[in-house]
């Protein structure tokens, strides 16, 4: 019998040329390029361009690169009404998920599988996440949506369109390092959902709407909320031992602690506790972030010897609540970073294509003797 490996553990079930991860030494590196210097020297254009076609743009490129993302950041009137039209309740996530997918019927390339279709495709989903994100929040709260700025780039344009306000430079710098921090990582769980649907040779809008409904459970992107909840509720550095021997105890996950392939600090947290520490000598120091603290230090206390450190939602949630995003934003502001990876991937699939069917090994009764349906009883209905 072929071996069973639950949860594709320690699987390598293909390869790639975008994502290199070292879980043991907690190195991270797009196309070869190490995610501090991304952190240090990039933006978000920079890192989706290189993610999209495997190298570092010139001046012109990444000036035509941005141009075409911005080409493509206004919503129709008709995507406006249908935000307008869901109930002020619903989910930022389900939304997203909801409106790529609407999107998609109003694009007439979004079934052609040329090369150029799919290129326009990135573009247009890259640009308008942030904008369908943004739009909601303000309809959502009876506010009027504010439209795209030209002349600002993608992550600062993004806090723009959610409070009207252009963000002080810190506040837009440390966003936009977020964005490259978020946007690829390999064969995780939505960027392998990406993979499977492209490998059916569906359409990329289908990859992409498959990637944020993956995207969204608490394992994966929606654990960043859940990390500021549990600070939250932690309320006082003094809580932090009492609080997390009892999650422990009842067999509840640590928030953001934890990772499939980091055995160590994810490197993506080390960075953002800098971006932390820059928004702190701005704004003041936010006492969630020593309750945070805390919490990592107690937690490797008792869960180090699993392997088990902060990943990247654990600070990714202090840094978010800091800069003013509301918590139901922090899973899909994820996917608007993560959008370029997923893309890179599934252009990659399409390039590389081989169906991704795996096997299962079956545990269910062995083969029973169909009975018609009038002749069947249960001993519990007699
Ligand atoms: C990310 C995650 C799903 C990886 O899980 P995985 O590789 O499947 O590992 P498992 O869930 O099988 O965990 C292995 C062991 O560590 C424990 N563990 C893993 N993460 C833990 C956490 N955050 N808190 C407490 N215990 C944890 C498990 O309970 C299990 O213990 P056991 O062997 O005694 O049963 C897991 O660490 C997790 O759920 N973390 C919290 C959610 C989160 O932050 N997700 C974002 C990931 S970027």
């Amino acid at each position: 019998m072929t071996e069973l490996h639950a949860g594709l553990k320690g699987v390598v079930i293909g390869q790639s040329t975008i994502c290199f991860i070292d879980g043991e030494r907690g190195l991270l590196r797009y196309r070869g390029y190490d995610i501090e210097d991304l952190a240090k020297y990039s933006t978000y254009e920079e890192t989706a361009y290189l993610l999209t076609y495997g190298k570092l743009p010139t001046h012109g490129e990444l000036r035509q690169f941005s141009q075409a993302l911005k080409e493509h950041r206004t919503l129709s009137g008709t995507e406006l009404e249908i935000l307008h039209a869901l109930p002020k309740e619903a989910p930022p996530m389900d939304v997203l998920r909801s409106l790529v997918s609407v999107s998609a019927l109003f694009d007439p390339e979004a079934d052609d599988p040329a090369e150029r279709a799919n290129q326009n495709k990135v573009f247009k989903l890259i640009a308008k996440i942030p904008t369908i994100l943004a739009a909601y929040d303000r309809v959502r709260r009876n506010v009027k949506p504010v439209a795209p700025h030209r002349s600002l780039g993608h992550a600062v344009n993004f806090l723009y369109m959610l409070s009207g306000e252009e963000p002080n430079e810190t506040s837009a710098r440390v966003f936009d390092v977020c964005l490259i921090l978020h946007a690829e990582h390999g064969f995780n769980a939505s960027t392998f959902a990406a993979r499977v649907t492209a490998s059916t040779l569906s359409d990329l809008y289908s990859s992409v709407t498959a990637a944020i409904g993956t995207l969204k459970g608490l394992l994966h992107g929606g654990a960043n909320a859940q990390v500021l909840e549990m600070l939250q509720a932690i309320d006082s550095v003094k809580n932090v031992r009492s609080h997390i021997e009892g999650m422990i105890a009842r067999k509840e996950k640590v928030w953001g602690m934890g990772h499939r392939v980091y055995k160590t600090k994810d490197p993506r947290a080390y960075i953002l506790q800098g971006l932390i520490e820059q928004l702190a000598s701005v704004s003041g120091q936010d006492p969630l972030y020593n309750i945070a603290r805390e919490v990592e230090k107690v937690s490797i206390e008792l869960l180090g010897k699993k392997g088990i450190y902060p990943n990247v939602d654990f600070y990714t949630a202090v840094a978010y609540h800091m800069l003013g995003i509301p918590l139901d934003l922090f899973t899909p502001i994820f996917a608007l970073s993560r959008v370029s990876g997923w893309t890179a991937h599934v252009l990659e699939q399409y390039r590389h294509n081989a169906l991704i069917r795996p096997q299962e090994q079956y545990v269910g009764p062995g083969e029973r003797t169909y009975t018609p349906i009038d002749q069947r009883t249960r001993k519990d209905e007699r």
